[in-house]
């Protein structure tokens, strides 16, 4: 009998909104492979989430090590052939980003290759296995913060908020959607970029509107899109964003 049920990678799905998108996407039946960088970290995650009946494994994968990366995708074609959804959820701040004339360039330079390249790579590495899916979907956790048009738009409550370093590596990361969405015109895979809101994880450092549970549920949402999904777009819980 052929194995029909869903397949997802979740990056830095250890803890925050990328647990509860393992989580949610495990409770709808996917068989979920938890991405961490630490692999211990990613062992506790799965097997808290094991114990709870849920069909999730642990893998390590970290954004800025290409052999992590590398390895990560051999092993998910060893162990399942092939990939129908990959959340690429991990992403980080750093205390020593700030506005444009402060920011320290090193900070920026390691939001861009995490934020930015990292997921770049993940993807490049996971493209061929999510092209031998029925229907590939791409989930980019993205944020109004890296929105061009709120950024330049004085009326927006999120234009005080400069961090060049992470507002610009979440800007790329949608340049990423918008091109990937274009490449991929005509086959099965779609790829959105999606904020989940403001959320109360270690990121925000415990601020925010949502809980984690309530932050995955968009992500989610996404990552479940039957047929004729839509592709290349940019949305959050209140609506579609202005790139
Ligand atoms: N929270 C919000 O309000 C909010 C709003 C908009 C967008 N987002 C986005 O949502 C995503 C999840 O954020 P969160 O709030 O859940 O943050 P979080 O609680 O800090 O979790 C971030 C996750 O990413 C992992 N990670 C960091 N660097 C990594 C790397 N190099 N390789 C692999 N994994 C790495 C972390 O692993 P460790 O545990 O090992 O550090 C952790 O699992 C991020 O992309 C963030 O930008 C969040």
């Amino acid at each position: 009998m052929t194995d029909t049920k869903k397949i997802a990678l979740v990056t830095g799905a250890n803890k925050g909104i990328g647990l509860e998108i393992a989580k949610q996407l495990a409770e709808a039946g996917v068989t979920v492979v938890m991405g961490a960088r630490d692999p211990r970290r990613g062992q506790t995650a799965a097997i808290a989430l094991t114990q709870a009946g849920l069909p999730v494994e642990a893998i390590e994968i970290d954004l800025v090590r290409d052999d992590t990366i590398a390895a990560a995708a051999a092993e998910i074609s060893a162990r399942h052939g092939r990939l129908d959804i990959l959340v690429n959820n991990a992403g980080i701040v750093d205390a020593e980003d700030g506005p444009p004339s402060g920011a320290r360039v090193g900070a920026a330079r390691k939001l861009m290759e995490t934020n930015f390249l990292g997921t770049l790579a993940v993807t490049q590495a996971m493209l061929p296995l999510l092209r031998r899916s029925a229907a590939g979907r791409i989930v980019n956790l993205a944020t109004t913060l890296g929105s061009l048009a709120v950024n330049g738009d004085p009326s927006s409550p999120y234009y005080e908020a400069r961090l060049i370093g992470y507002n610009a590596s979440k800007a790329a990361l949608n340049m990423l959607t918008v091109q990937l969405a274009a490449e991929l015109k005509g086959t099965a895979i779609v790829v959105n970029s999606v904020a989940p809101g403001y959320v109360k994880t270690d990121l925000t450092g415990g601020n925010g509107f949502m809980t984690p549970a309530e932050g995955a549920r968009l992500p989610v949402r996404y990552a479940l899109l039957g047929p004729d999904a839509p592709s290349g777009r940019f949305v959050a819980p209140d609506g579609a964003v202005s790139w």
